[in-house]
């Protein structure tokens, strides 16, 4: 499988919701997820980590500590534990001007900001009234060799999302700044797209050829600042060109002139605006 790429310049980027509309709802929850849907979202991202347990959860960094009122390692936590925290009311606080006055702000929903399940985001994406796409970042995967990514399979299979229907589009794509982590899932699952994740643009990449079996490029946006040419180089390699994470309009406008296919964001409302999509 190989996924088409399209003319530079040709359409506007696909919208994917970094974390859900991580600017305006604590990032990763259902909160955030929600909020990326109604905004018009094409896709939400999101990172998966195992539990000490062996459930895949929505997290982003090792620890719970930066995102949760909890401490510890997600891998050595069971999902019981990481249940009895509140992943939300960490937003805004201390470092965000406009943050809502918690005596006075309805909390809303806890279960809208409890930990989030990869199984729970899943039923939100296959109950949802629009098609959404999902973009599923497989994190630190070499520490549970395979663990992650067979617990992964498990649960798309069991969504029917591992093998899209003849004709169709697959509504999932994986990403990792691992090229194993992806081989692993493509050798199960060979219809799914894979987005190989770069933070810096290292000599062997150069020429816009990625490692084999993959067919997406997920350059950050510093990559593609400081070598605006090599999106051209990875198109005429017949790749796909994924830009994480673009949030300022100046790096909006760099991503539509260089007509990259997908633009990861924290805003999707104002990109979608942005682009003339809404
Ligand atoms: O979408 C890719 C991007 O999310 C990778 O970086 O650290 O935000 O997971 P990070
Ligand atoms: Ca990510």
């Amino acid at each position: 499988h190989r996924a088409p790429a399209s003319r530079p310049g040709s359409r506007p980027p696909a919208v994917i919701a970094h974390r859900g509309a991580s600017e305006d709802a604590p990032e990763h929850t259902l909160a955030a997820y929600r909020k990326a849907i109604e905004d018009g979202a094409d896709a939400l991202e999101c990172d998966v980590r195992l539990t000490a347990d062996g459930h895949l959860v929505c997290v982003h960094d090792r620890r719970v500590n930066r995102t949760s009122n909890g401490r510890g390692a997600v891998s050595s936590l069971e999902l019981a534990d990481l249940a009895a925290l509140d992943f939300g009311s960490w937003k805004g606080r201390a470092t965000d001007a406009e943050a809502p006055d918690t005596e006075t702000t309805d909390p809303g929903d806890p279960a809208d900001t409890a930990v989030l399940t990869l199984e729970r985001l899943l039923e939100l994406v296959v109950d949802a009234d629009r098609r959404v796409e999902l973009a599923i970042e497989t994190k630190h995967p070499t520490r549970w060799a395979g663990l992650v990514e067979a617990r992964l399979l498990a649960l798309l299979g069991r969504f029917g999302l591992d093998r899209p229907p003849p004709g169709e589009p697959p509504a999932v794509r994986v990403m990792s700044f691992s090229a194993r982590s992806l081989h692993r899932i493509r050798a199960e699952a060979p219809a799914l797209p894979a987005v190989y994740l770069m933070q810096f643009l290292s000599p062997r990449l150069r020429d816009g050829r990625l490692p084999p079996g993959v067919d997406i490029a997920g350059p950050s946006i510093r990559i593609v600042r400081s070598h605006p040419g090599y999106v051209a180089r990875l198109h005429r390699a017949g790749h796909q060109v994924h830009v994480w994470t673009v949030n300022e309009p100046e790096d909006v406008e760099l991503c539509l002139r260089l007509g990259v296919d997908a633009v990861i964001t924290n805003r999707p409302k104002a990109v979608l605006t942005q682009v003339g999509r809404r």
